[in-house]
């Protein structure tokens, strides 16, 4: 008889049972697009409506996703709303380029996010993971998880970007970048009626003087390390900022361009990452049998295995709980296209212009590609069930040709970081976590993740 306990079902939006009105529907989309669904967006293979903002296409059938992603991928372009939101902040950056720019950035940028350079961030990872849980010695009370993640992850960019040479005061550089996203990173209501990109967003006003001072600190970084190419080559650190001025070029990148993907890898390198790890640590505090495994796993590796770059192949059970969790929080919960021409998908008809929506929210719970799509069930990731799940109905990093391209990256950063935090304390749940998940940029907990911190040895 199996003796596990009932899985762990931690919280999400009840799928709607009848549509909102056009004006509830505005204020959801505002407030938390998440609560927009209902039921039949998490059954059917797809749905397709004309509303105010236009044709709309939620795409969840894995035949139709790899359609758009990879097989007809020529055919869709980044959506408009995606753009008027994130190309003020990210210009020409890898994110929110288009057309052959993009080709030619992404083709300059490959070499930077070789197994070998991402195995070269691992101990820069390690040493600042282990010097930022060195607070946890000394914690009494409640801890925010979440914020504490987003400080982490922070850390280890700007270490793997910079190596901490950046222009000006380091904790000015942090602040703005949180200020920077905060107002920048909102859907505007004007976007969702996919006004003229010429009508001013009043809500993100505020940004601008944020932005203009941010990039002013990002050049002057730039120029701070071109100098000292110039200067000292062999003291220049084997950072991201030193492999992107390497591909400076004609055929590679900018001047300008290297600065959008500065700014880019912030803000999809960081955010993203620490919102993983935060969901991580409290679904496993919700299924402590569950954390039970993962903790004997990194236990008996640390023991043997003192290199980092080796941990994430030797932990598949720490891996399956991460991969667990970006099931259910994936951090980018929409991957939003729009088709250049209009086409047939079997008897669905996209139209030209039509907002084209692959949810890795809506998927990773669809209810008839998943068993239990809410709750906590590592052991799906586990080897030997891994390899049983379709390629398009996990999209945590999307796919085809603009697959997240710092997936390696994240991964061993997240490995990583597990390993150090959960052999040394343990994460509970109290009576104050109670997140509840909201779509910004990235799937935040609203309310934070306040949890009891302990040392484990
Ligand atoms: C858990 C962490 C992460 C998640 C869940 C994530 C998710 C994604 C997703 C879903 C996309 C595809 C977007 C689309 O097709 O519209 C993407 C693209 C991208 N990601 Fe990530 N990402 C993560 C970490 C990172 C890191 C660490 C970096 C950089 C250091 C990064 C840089 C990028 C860039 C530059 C793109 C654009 C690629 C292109 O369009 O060619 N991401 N990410």
């Amino acid at each position: 008889m199996d003796r596990s306990p009932a899985p762990f079902v931690p919280p999400a939006p009840t799928p709607r049972t009848k549509p909102p009105s056009t004006l509830e529907m505005m204020r959801i989309v505002y407030r938390n697009p998440l609560e927009l669904w209902g039921e039949h967006s998490y059954r059917e293979p797809w749905v397709s409506v004309s509303g105010i903002g236009g044709a709309l296409v939620v795409a969840n059938d894995p035949g139709l996703i790899r359609h758009v992603l990879v097989d007809n991928a020529k055919n869709y372009r980044m959506a408009k709303v995606r753009q008027l939101i994130l190309r003020p902040i990210l210009r020409d950056g890898l994110l929110t380029a288009e057309g052959e720019t993009w080709k030619r950035s992404r083709k300059a940028m490959a070499p930077v996010f070789t197994p070998r350079h991402i195995f070269g961030f691992a101990h820069p990872m390690l040493a600042k993971t282990e010097a930022f849980v060195e607070k946890y010695e000394t914690t009494s009370g409640p801890v925010d998880i979440a914020q504490d993640m987003t400080m982490l992850t922070y850390e280890i960019l700007a270490e793997t970007l910079f190596s901490g040479e950046i222009a000006g005061e380091s904790g000015n550089f942090a602040n703005e970048v949180e200020r920077l996203f905060e107002t920048m990173g909102r859907v505007d209501p004007l976007d969702l009626l996919r006004a003229p990109e010429w009508l001013p967003r009043l809500t993100r006003l505020r940004g601008r003087k944020t932005l203009a001072y941010f990039r002013n600190i990002v050049r002057d970084t730039m120029n701070m390390r071109i100098e000292k190419l110039k200067l000292a080559p062999e003291e220049v650190p084997q950072d991201f900022l030193t492999l992107l001025l390497r591909a400076e070029g004609p055929d590679g990148l900018s001047r300008e361009e290297i600065e959008d993907n500065i700014i880019t890898f912030i803000g999809a390198g960081h955010e993203t990452t620490a919102r993983a790890l935060g969901w991580t640590i409290y679904c496993l505090a919700g299924a402590p049998w569950e954390r039970d495994k993962v903790e004997a796993e990194i236990d008996a590796v640390l023991a043997h295995e003192s290199d980092p770059t080796k941990w994430l192949d030797a932990m598949p059970l720490t891996r399956a709980a991460f991969e667990e969790a970006l099931r259910l929080y994936p951090p980018a919960p929409s991957i939003n296209r729009e088709p250049i021409e209009p086409e047939f998908y079997k008897d669905l008809h996209i139209r030209k212009g039509a907002a084209v929506l692959v949810m890795p929210w809506i998927i990773h719970r669809h209810r008839k590609l998943w068993d239990q799509p809410d709750a906590f069930i590592p052991s799906r990731f586990h080897p030997g069930n891994r390899e049983k799940i379709d390629r398009f109905q996990y999209l945590p990093f999307g796919a085809g040709p603009r697959v997240c391209i710092g997936t390696a990256f994240a991964m061993q950063e997240a490995i990583i970081a597990l390993a150090v935090l959960m052999s040394r304390y343990r994460f509970d749940i109290i009576e104050a976590t109670k997140p509840w998940p909201v779509q910004k940029l990235t799937t935040q907990p609203e309310g934070g993740l306040p949890m009891a911190v302990s040392k484990r040895r």
